[in-house]
């Protein structure tokens, strides 16, 4: 079983090798339960069933404020393709963070939650004309730019009385990044321009061009679940370096540098995780160093995490339904979710905690595969997973960590429904979606 270490409450972020990936709430309860954000999670799966999804709500803003703080010269937008919802908008958009969306979808959303649309930024590297029509109309702050034929399309929707802000997503060479899946920042993949070869110079010459674009500068995303500082480094560097070169030929400086996202959490105890506050220290040292190297004003930073903000304020509470024991001594636990839910061990290999909760038992650790309920033998969450021996159907397991990239990719696999998701805050928990049945399935079905 794994065990809850303490962390402090207030910066999460503290880049402590051996922290914890449950939200700094977590407490023990009684009874082998769990306490988050002051909820017992039995009492909440009892509440509002299982799957259950809980979002710890003062981690989503802690950590929204620690970006806020490490970083207070910077724009920090929440990288909604974590997990959005009206609710998260609201925490983010209250913590004074910025919003990063990729689709039309997410930029309604947003919008109808009242967040506001100058401090959203809309990024994708196949936006429909719809998608840029609504943008425009809407009035997101900032546009990235992801391929040449967007250039005239947008500038053929907009106006030199009221140019629309854009971004130039570049590829600054730098591989990072938890999978290859996830790897944005290296060439032979289908996001932004080349630095090298003068692709990303030409996008810029293009933006220039066009009246109804205001170009503000460079973007760049590396990719995901990164934990370590020098890969952003190298980019600042490559990026200065394509800014200097656009001064030289156009005489313009760009007012913003763009990093993206990707900053890692630690999904098992004792990971790794980014460490925020030397990220806040170096990132903008070696900015301000490059700037002055090519005697260019020091553009204004841009950072957009998803995984950081969300990831470690959500547990995922399952019910096992059955526990079979091989006769080669394998265990396998059934839960009540699966890939449907969590697709992310089955997409990337992506390894979990688990532990028992609203049980105490003495029973001995043992080895235990925890699979889901899909029809597919790779329907496995937590493989090898220590839990006690004595497990049973009818118990409780949560897997910290859960928070981003799960329930924004969760699936209708097998008609089995999205779960619920519920905000916890001091004591209190409320619904904030409720489980997809199979009405919903059924009511967008129009013919037959
Ligand atoms: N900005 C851009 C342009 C991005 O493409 C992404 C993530 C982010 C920011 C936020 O990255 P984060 O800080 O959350 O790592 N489904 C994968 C992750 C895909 C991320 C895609 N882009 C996973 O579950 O690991």
């Amino acid at each position: 079983m794994t065990t809850v270490v303490a962390r402090p409450a207030v910066l999460p972020q503290s880049g402590h090798p051996l922290g914890s990936p449950w939200p700094a709430s977590a407490r023990a309860g009684a009874h082998g339960d769990l306490l988050v954000g002051g909820v017992g999670l039995a009492e909440a799966a009892d509440r509002f069933g299982t799957p259950l999804y809980v979002l710890d709500e003062q981690e989503v803003r802690t950590r929204a404020r620690a970006y806020r703080t490490a970083l207070p010269e910077a724009e920090v937008l929440y990288a909604a393709k974590a997990f959005l919802c009206s609710a998260m908008a609201d925490w983010v958009g209250e913590e004074s963070l910025g919003l990063d969306v990729c689709s039309a979808g997410e930029l309604r959303l947003a919008v109808a939650a009242g967040f506001p649309a100058h401090r959203i930024l809309l990024h994708g590297n196949a936006k429909s004309p719809e998608e840029l029509r609504l943008a425009l109309r809407l009035r997101v702050g900032r546009i990235v730019i992801d391929s040449l034929a967007e250039i005239p399309r947008l500038a053929a929707l907009t106006v030199a009385r009221s140019p629309q802000a854009v971004l130039v997503r570049v590829v600054p060479e730098v591989a990072a990044g938890h999978h290859p899946a996830v790897r944005t920042g290296v060439g032979g993949q289908k996001f932004g321009f080349p630095v090298r070869g003068g692709d990303a110079a030409e996008a810029v010459r293009r933006v220039l061009e066009q009246p109804g674009l205001r170009p503000a500068g460079l973007h760049c995303h590396l990719g995901s679940q990164i934990t370590e500082v020098e890969p952003y480094l190298t980019a600042v560097d490559r990026l200065v370096d394509l800014l200097a070169e656009v001064h030289d030929r156009h005489g313009v400086e760009l007012p913003e540098l763009d990093l993206g996202g990707g900053h890692g959490v630690r999904y098992r105890p004792g990971e790794p995780e980014l460490d925020l506050a030397d990220f806040a220290r170096r990132v903008p040292d070696r900015l301000a160093e490059a700037c002055g190297r090519h005697g260019l004003a020091v553009p204004r930073l841009l950072v957009e995490p998803g995984r950081a903000v969300a990831a470690p304020a959500g547990v995922a509470v399952y019910r096992v339904l059955t526990v079979k024991h091989g006769s080669d001594g394998r265990v396998f636990a059934a839960v009540d979710g699966g890939m449907s839910d969590n697709p992310r061990p089955a997409l990337y290999g992506s390894k979990y905690a688990v532990r028992l909760v609203g049980r105490a038992t003495d029973a001995a650790p043992h080895p235990v595969d925890v699979v889901g309920r899909h029809c597919e033998a790779g329907d496995v969450l937590v493989p090898g997973a220590l839990l006690p021996a004595d497990l049973r159907p009818g118990d409780l397991l949560a897997v910290p960590a859960a928070g981003a990239y799960q329930l924004s990719m969760a699936s209708g696999y097998n008609l089995v429904g999205r779960p619920a998701v519920a905000a916890v805050d001091r004591g209190r928990a409320r619904l904030l979606i409720r489980r997809e049945t199979v009405e919903d399935f059924r009511t967008r079905e129009v013919g037959r």
